[in-house]
């Protein structure tokens, strides 16, 4: 199989890959170069779509503070944010954020050059900038993507995806195995750091707000190598959702912003409901407003709910959310005049692989930032725009981190010193699995079983039937195409979040079970490590 050797290779090119790529590139000497691998265009990621914001806590806002906003998120947090990470993360951005300008971010501003700051749900502050109005995550991608473009130490690979970790048995990374979806070619890459930057998990759900690629897979391919994996029960459900009918499933989001600049949830007939949920109504916790949704919705025996934007002074509303407004217009829906159809969907995934803020996990050699990684900031819901903040924080860490690391040149390891036990090259290309078919059931079984609400029959019926998926995926494959391999990771996501919801036997944050409804005394964090049984190695390559 060819190969090849790269210094550090980083898999994903959304916020956290991209600015990780430029830090390392810019602030380390790293002889065999950085590649960048992303499975699909350059930037086509979650944080693309990123609406709302990213949390500036002190930057030219002089009321707020870091123990205001540590306070906020460890509220959201229900309990499991880890305190020392969270002020950690918020010191730092600050000085992410101007590094953000510095590589070409443009955040709006006011007529006199200030920088907007916007509110969002359980913030105590307007502390939130943004870019383009509701476009903050093209923002941020295309000003990142650009500068990537043009750095001569960074190799972009686009169309390839990790597939598999090399693991020696000295349990350290030592690079991975790409396929490369354009030409079907298999090619292993040997580095000194491996750095997952592959997002979270929102696929697995029938209603997302995700685009395609949030799959799983640095989840899956780490809990494969044997990494520690964290509260993956905490699935994060956006309340609002544009709803059109109940087959719109890639679901464009209405930020959490037009809440926050005053929009109103409401029943088709104008009449509002939040205020017997929360004191702070629509701004409540996101897992709140969710579950008040949710449970209108079932009241009701309807799809969705309404979001009536039309209490915001219209061309303030147009100016101030262009993008929502076009797609709304382009689906009939003038949000100056008419309340939006709106449900919640599957949105940010806030375990992962579990992480320091510099991005190492239990593996050496084996790095995770961003969706993908769970260093504790989130706890059982994440608050809003806290996670591009983590994303640009955690890839400046590591930067530090690896620039005092003396990383050794790559090295080409011999086969049978890697845990990994066979290197396949060819993918069958027999076209006799319909995996749409086949992501769209778990999809299902996830959304109705392992959704907003849950309990112990729906969870063990959805363990059961998990089982059977797999086993009549596993077959005979021994290599697969793009989509068999992200189906995969699928899976093997799907079973991570359900044994972890199975594992609480409480309703804490996101986690939300009919059956055990309270909350336990102790917030104890759910961990789970593959105990790597040959017959599930076979199942990670095959
Ligand atoms: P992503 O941006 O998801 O990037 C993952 C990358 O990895 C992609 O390029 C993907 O193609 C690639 N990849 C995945 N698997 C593989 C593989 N096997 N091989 C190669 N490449 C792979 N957060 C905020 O803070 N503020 C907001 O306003 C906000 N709005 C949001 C709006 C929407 C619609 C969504 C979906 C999310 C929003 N979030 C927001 C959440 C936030 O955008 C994400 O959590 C964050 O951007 C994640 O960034 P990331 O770099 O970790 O992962
Ligand atoms: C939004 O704009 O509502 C999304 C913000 C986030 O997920 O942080």
């Amino acid at each position: 199989m060819k190969h090849s050797e790269y210094s550090v290779i980083i898999v994903g090119s959304g916020a956290a890959g991209l600015y990780a790529a430029l830090k390392l590139s810019s602030q380390i000497n790293l002889p065999d170069g950085i590649l960048l691998l992303t499975k699909s265009n350059l930037g086509e990621s979650n944080s693309r779509y990123a609406q709302g914001g990213i949390v500036g806590v002190v930057h030219q806002n002089p009321q707020d503070s870091v123990d205001l906003h540590v306070k906020d998120t460890l509220k959201a947090g229900a309990g499991l944010s880890d305190e020392k990470v969270t002020q950690y993360i918020s010191e730092a951005s600050d000085v992410v954020i101007n590094d953000l300008i510095n590589f070409g971010v443009d955040f709006d501003k006011d007529d006199s050059g200030n920088i907007n700051f916007t509110l969002e749900a359980a913030h105590s502050y307007r502390r939130i900038l943004h870019v383009g109005g509701d476009a903050t995550g093209k923002g941020i991608t295309s000003a990142l993507a650009k500068k990537v473009l043009d750095d001569k130490n960074i190799t972009v690979v686009e169309n390839a995806i990790a597939t598999e970790l090399l693991i020696s048995t000295d349990n350290s990374c030592k690079g991975l195995i790409m396929y490369n979806s354009l030409t079907n070619e298999h090619e292993i890459i040997y580095s000194s750091a491996t750095v997952l930057a592959t997002g979270g998990v929102g696929q697995l759900y029938k209603y997302t707000t995700n685009p395609a690629g949030a799959t799983g897979d640095g989840i899956a391919l780490a809990y494969n190598a044997g990494a520690i994996i964290q509260d993956m029960e905490f699935v994060q459900f956006h309340p609002t959702a544009l709803a059109l009918s109940p087959e719109s499933k890639n679901r464009f989001l209405i930020s959490e912003a037009v809440r926050g600049e005053g929009a109103k949830l409401v029943h088709q007939n104008g009449e509002e409901f939040m205020s017997k949920y929360h004191d702070k109504r629509e701004l409540a916790p996101r897992d709140v407003v969710t579950r008040a949704i949710y449970n209108e919705m079932q009241m009701m025996h309807t799809d969705n709910m309404y979001l009536n934007a039309t209490v915001i002074e219209g061309s303030k509303l147009l100016r101030r959310f262009p993008t929502i407004s076009k797609c709304c217009k382009e689906n009939g829906i003038d949000i100056t005049k008419m309340s939006i159809p709106v449900a919640p969907a599957a949105h940010y995934t806030m375990g992962g692989i579990k992480a320091t803020v510099e991005g190492r996990t239990s593996i050496s050699g084996l790095y995770a930032i961003g969706e993908v990684a769970s260093t504790g900031l989130h706890g059982a819901n994440r608050l809003a725009s806290n996670s591009l903040l983590e994303c640009v924080v955690c890839a400046y860490e590591l930067t530090d981190y690896l620039s005092f690391a003396n990383l050794e040149a790559p090295k080409i390891i011999d086969d049978n010193i890697l845990k990994t036990i066979k290197l396949y090259e060819v993918p069958i290309s027999e076209n006799d699995y319909n995996i749409s078919k086949l992501k769209q059931n778990l999809k299902e079984l996830m959304w109705n079983n392992v959704g907003i609400l849950r309990n112990e029959t729906g969870l063990l019926e959805a363990k059961k039937c998990l089982e059977k998926f797999k086993s009549e995926f596993k077959r005979n494959r021994k290599c697969f195409n793009k989509d068999e391999y992200e189906y995969r990771n699928m899976l093997i996501a799907a079973e991570l979040v359900i044994e972890s919801a199975l594992n609480r036997k409480e309703s804490r944050g996101a986690h939300s079970r009919t059956d055990y409804n309270s909350m336990l005394d102790t917030a104890t964090h759910t961990q789970l490590i593959s105990i790597n049984k040959k017959e599930d190695r076979e199942f990670s390559l095959c």
